[in-house]
């Protein structure tokens, strides 16, 4: 048997319950992803909303016990037409600047379902989002808290709700570029700064220091260091038994790899039941709710063999996707079509001016040909949100698949490149 057997045998027939093969061609949901190519071309993201919504509700169930609001955070992925869907949904949304405040709002989302994080938001922010009325403002630094006391003032708002994030000094188990928890890290509160707060309240007349802040990063390893940090919360309101609000952050992780279980949120829930009785709860999950709910697809330009290698070289790049340059990150490739030819190992590259700019190293697929396509699978989570006109490469379009599965649109056009020249004199 040859080992090229033992490669196909790990093909898989479904990644989610909304992205499979039917026969041989890829689909999302009720679609056949080489019909949404023939009309878009390539690189295009396409996301199911379908699975965007199935993410969101399997989250607000597994967190049910402890009542906690969802807030999506935007920075994963700001398509107007995902955000909508999950408003309509009874998402509220984490935001880290004025321009996701305002996409927010566009999207139909009440402003008081916004909480507004950012270890630098401008003043110009801080008076945008106070005249919003957002809900919370997730306060990392001690001038914020007079500026957006003096917004208030200015625009004669009162009771405008902080939480205090609280650096916890944990070092959380994920990429170093992930972790945002540590002492070093530029997040955050030293928790004496946060007790200094707690005490001198009445200088800050407009504000209502209702709550703790916690986010220690993305794509956690595992429960232990979001347990400590909540403790570490949780020690310091013992002396404050007013403040009933903790925010947990994001960070719920994500299976990149094709046989990778979903991480089940279970043993989290039930640690946190007995430590956040009588809190309001709310969590900032992005990449859960996102990441697997939509791919980027490509075509593959030309193979080109090289000192002992394959390369593929396709029309996406670091510009479009940048998780694996940045962060090492792995998202599993699958071509549109099966086909039945033997399996070589390849480098799968992208067009850019960079020896980073590759998307899968060392990555077993079928002998593809130029004009074959492929997908970049589990790519809804910072990856558009990430995207840039690096080598005036105009961004991909966004296409959405209906929550019902069975129909699609461009929900945003690929950029021209009198977009990329129309800001320039
Ligand atoms: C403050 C804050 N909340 C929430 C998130 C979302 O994290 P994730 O996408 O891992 O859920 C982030 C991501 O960096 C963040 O910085």
């Amino acid at each position: 048997m040859s080992p090229f057997y033992f490669g196909w045998l790990r093909w898989i027939m479904v990644y989610n319950s909304s992205i499979r093969y039917i026969d041989d061609s890829l689909f999302i949901d009720g679609i056949d992803l080489a019909s949404i190519v023939r009309q878009v071309s390539t690189p295009t993201y396409i996301y199911s909303l379908k699975r965007v919504g199935e993410n969101y509700r399997r989250i607000r169930e597994a967190f049910a016990p402890l009542a906690a609001q969802i807030h999506f955070s935007v920075k994963a992925n700001g398509n107007l037409a995902i955000l909508r869907s999950l408003s309509r949904a009874g998402a509220g949304f984490d935001c880290v600047s004025a321009g996701e405040i305002d996409r927010c709002l566009r999207a139909g989302a009440p402003a008081q379902d916004i909480v507004f994080a950012g270890v630098g938001k401008t003043r110009a922010e801080i008076a945008f989002a106070v005249s919003a009325g957002i809900g919370w403002f997730n306060v990392e630094n001690l001038a914020e808290l007079h500026y957006i006391n003096s917004s208030a003032d200015d625009l004669g708002v009162d009771a405008v709700k902080v939480a205090l994030r609280l650096n916890p000094q944990v070092t959380a188990n994920t990429h170093p570029y992930m972790a945002t928890g540590h002492g070093a890290a530029k997040f955050g509160l030293t928790a004496d700064v946060i007790r200094d707060i707690l005490t001198r309240q009445s200088d800050y007349p407009r504000l209502s220091i209702a709550g703790i802040h916690i986010h220690i990063g993305s794509q956690l390893g595992d429960t232990a260091a979001t347990l400590a940090a909540l403790d570490a919360a949780l020690d310091l309101l013992a002396a404050h038994p007013r403040i009933r609000t903790i925010n947990l952050g994001g960070g719920l992780p994500v299976a990149y790899r094709a046989h990778d279980a979903q991480p089940s949120l279970g043993d989290l829930v039930s640690e946190l039941i007995p430590r956040l009785a009588g809190y309001d709860v709310l969590l900032e999950p992005g990449r859960s709710i996102v990441a697997d709910a939509g791919l980027l697809v490509a075509e593959l330009l030309y193979v080109k063999r090289q000192a002992g290698q394959v390369f593929y070289i396709i029309d996406a790049s670091m510009a479009e996707l940048i998780r694996p340059a940045l962060y090492d990150a792995h998202h599993e490739v699958a071509p549109l079509r099966k086909t039945d030819r033997e399996p070589v190992v390849a480098q799968v590259v992208g067009p850019v001016c960079e020896s980073a700019d590759v998307l899968a190293r060392d990555r077993e697929l079928p002998a593809l040909q130029a004009g074959d396509h492929v997908a970049l699978m589990t790519a809804g989570a910072y990856g558009m949100s990430m995207a840039s006109n690096y080598n005036a490469r105009p961004r991909p379009a966004e296409v959405v698949v209906s929550e019902s599965g069975d129909n699609w649109r461009v929900s945003r056009r690929r950029e021209t490149f009198d977009d990329l020249a129309q800001s320039d004199k």
